[in-house]
């Protein structure tokens, strides 16, 4: 149409007008209602307005200016930006519009000289909305021009998916100059859309075309904007960006977006989290903060993974007060810090203390009257537990018990177990002890406090886990050690597992263990090179994975695929209810009593045979066995187990 620099000067004038702006949308406006309604007498006479109708127009003008001028005002059109305006701007326009004519139609009619034309009110009508729209859609366009040019210096990009998404990052990125993008075009997998303009800018192709058309479009960078792309999609894509050697960022998932901050302010790195899959968790949460809200609540091994982030959920859903009961005195302190920092209006009380102390445990209780209590406090790494059979019992199960003990007593309304996948069938004394605590917490149902357990797999990025040591293996420049290529193990981020825990026991009646679906196993080999390739590096090639062979206490695949068939579903899908009663063989009292006895005894072969006792189940790891018993029984008993 115009030569690309003069639009630019042009909207660059328009758009530095500044405080002069809305006095010129009133003469532009005002301009379009005069000549709108004087073209409308030049149609309907061909251009040659007759005598005997000058005296209509002279009466139609100052009425159509006075009416329109109000009716626009009323609208409150005349303050918008016009660069912005949008499709409800139209209509808000046309409506606008057809009030003022209607009512000049009807003064004119009433008060006007008689012979008025009737298809003038029509003419009027139809010219002066598209006079009116269309000069707004004009500076539209114009400022979207100017823009585009002001973008030169920025990176070419193309945009992953052409939905809501990728348009809404469009629009934005038009809008805001300073961000360094210049969109060269979308791609998207839908091939119904393949050669479609967007907004001005064409859908060049699918992802499989995406090296192609990197090189074609000299692109630098791609940005995937699928808010609720699955965890394959996004592997998928990631692996497409590496093939076309591009740079690659997304815009978060739809849990993470924060409404109102804009999309392209969201832009960052793809995340493992990213990989694993983007679908929100429903929560109610209503029920949530029906059970939460005005109330003190209580959580123990607060500054670690699943605590902390169990304080700040507990925080948002409204609690009064926050006791974080923790040992590490450091972390708690770091934990005080964000937590005073990110919610002022919450009371944070860090008490320091072990759950071991039972007397410590009680005097928190009394002193802070907690209405729920989330129990997170363990040891929970299994091959150093195996190492440590008397602190995990110590910790893992009499501290459960002093927390269950001292909760009832205070009068607690709602006790929540965190547990583990490694409890189903345990094959450590990780698994066992927490097993150990689940069916502990079971046995005192019916005190007057509700208590529940909730069990799940392993959470994404927790202090000491995979993706963690995975990076600093990587930033060391490799190995990535891995037990075995087979290893699979089931993931959740931390914020969709304790969001579950905070579902599963606002819907807890007591005496309930509840397990989350974690969806499927992820193989650990697939989330090392993953995590290889987000560092820019290839696997194998820049960083070496070495197979370490399975640790003691240790399985292959997880069980919990198999512990949901003992499980029945609740109203939330992703949490399930296990069926059995859940307590242990014989009486809770005197396997507390056995255990105790061997732990003050330090007799490692009575633990193992008391958490046995109770626990059929567990099949303690033949590493253990060795330890515990003569080499010639422990060979037939690892025979027998594999049997
Ligand atoms: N991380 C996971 O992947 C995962 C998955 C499922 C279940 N869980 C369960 O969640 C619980 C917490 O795990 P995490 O990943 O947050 O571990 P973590 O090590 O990050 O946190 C545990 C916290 O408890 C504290 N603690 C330990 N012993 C204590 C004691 N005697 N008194 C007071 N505080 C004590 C620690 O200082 C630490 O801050 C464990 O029971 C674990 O089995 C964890």
């Amino acid at each position: 149409m115009f030569p690309e620099t003069q639009v630019a000067r042009c909207a660059r004038i328009l758009l530095r007008l500044g405080p002069a702006h809305r006095a010129m949308v009133w003469v532009v406006q005002l301009g379009v209602f005069a000549a709108s309604g004087v073209l409308a007498f030049l149609l309907r006479f061909e251009f040659t307005i007759p005598e005997a109708h000058w005296k209509h127009l002279a009466w139609g003008l100052p009425v159509w200016l006075a009416v329109k001028s109000l009716a626009f005002r009323l609208a409150e059109l005349d303050r918008g930006w016009w660069r912005y305006v949008s499709i409800t701007d139209v209509v808000r326009i046309g409506l606008a519009n057809l009030g003022a004519s209607l009512l000049s139609a009807a003064v004119i009619m009433a008060a006007g000289p008689a012979g008025f034309p009737r298809s003038i009110y029509l003419l009027d009508l139809v010219l002066c909305f598209l006079g009116t729209a269309g000069a707004r859609v004009l500076v539209r366009m114009l400022a979207e021009a100017a823009q585009g040019q002001g973008q030169v210096s920025g990176k070419r990009v193309l945009i992953y998916g052409a939905g809501a998404a990728g348009i809404q990052l469009l629009e934005e990125l038009r809008r805001n100059p300073a961000l360094p993008y210049r969109v060269a075009g979308f791609v998207d997998d839908d091939p119904g859309k393949v050669g479609l303009v967007v907004r001005g800018k064409k859908v060049l192709g699918q992802g499989e075309q995406l090296t192609e058309l990197v090189r074609r479009h000299r692109a630098e960078v791609v940005l995937i904007a699928i808010p609720s792309a699955a965890g394959s999609q996004m592997t998928r894509i990631m692996k497409l960006c590496h093939q076309a050697g591009v740079e690659y960022k997304t815009i978060p998932g739809l849990g993470e977006i924060i409404e109102g901050n804009g999309l392209a302010k969201q832009i960052r790195d793809v995340a493992v989290e990213d990989l694993l899959g983007r679908s929100p968790v429903r929560l109610e949460e209503g029920a949530i903060r029906a059970k939460l809200a005005g109330k003190v609540v209580l959580v123990t091994g607060a500054a670690g993974s699943i605590g902390s982030e169990l304080c700040r959920q507990v925080a948002r859903f409204g609690a009064r007060a926050l006791v974080a009961f923790e040992i590490a005195e450091s972390p708690l302190f770091e934990l005080e810090q964000e937590m005073r920092r990110a919610h002022p209006e919450l009371e944070f009380w860090p008490e320091i203390g072990s759950v071991q102390n039972l007397e410590r445990v009680r005097e928190v209780m009394e002193r802070r009257r907690p209405a729920v209590v989330y129990h997170a406090a363990a040891y929970k790494h299994v091959p150093m537990m195996e190492q440590h059979v008397f602190e995990a019992v110590e910790n893992n199960v009499f501290g459960t018990w002093n927390v269950a003990q001292a909760a009832k007593e205070a009068g607690v309304g709602d006790f929540v177990l965190i547990s583990t996948d490694k409890a189903v069938r345990p094959a450590s004394v990780m698994g066992a002890t927490k097993r150990l605590a689940e069916a502990l917490v079971q046995s005192m149902q019916g005190s007057g406090t509700r208590f529940v357990s909730v069990r799940f797999g392993n959470v994404l990025g927790s202090a000491g886990s995979v993706v963690p040591v995975f990076k600093k293996q990587i930033a060391a420049g490799g190995p990535v050690t891995v037990t075995h290529p087979e290893m699979r193990r089931f993931f959740m981020t931390i914020p969709e597992a304790v969001q579950l825990v905070l579902e599963a026991s606002a819907m807890g009646r007591g005496g309930e263990v509840f397990v989350l679906d974690m969806g499927e196993p992820v193989r650990i080999r697939d989330l090392a090179e993953n995590l290889i390739l987000l560092s820019g590096l290839k696997p194998g090639v820049d960083i070496r994975i070495e197979y370490t062979g399975v640790r003691p206490g240790e399985k292959l695949y997880e069980e919990l695929s198999t512990l949901l068939e003992d499980t029945l579903p609740t109203p939330h899908e992703k949490i399930r209810v296990h069926s059995g009663n859940g307590l242990i063989a014989g009486d809770v009292a005197e396997c507390l009593r056995a255990l105790r006895r061997a732990c003050e005894a330090r007799d490692l072969a009575d633990v193992v045979l008391a958490l046995k006792d109770a626990l059929p189940e567990y099949s303690p790891s033949a590493e253990l066995l060795r330890r515990i018993v003569p080499p010639k029984a422990a060979h037939a008993l690892v025979q027998q187990a594999r049997a």
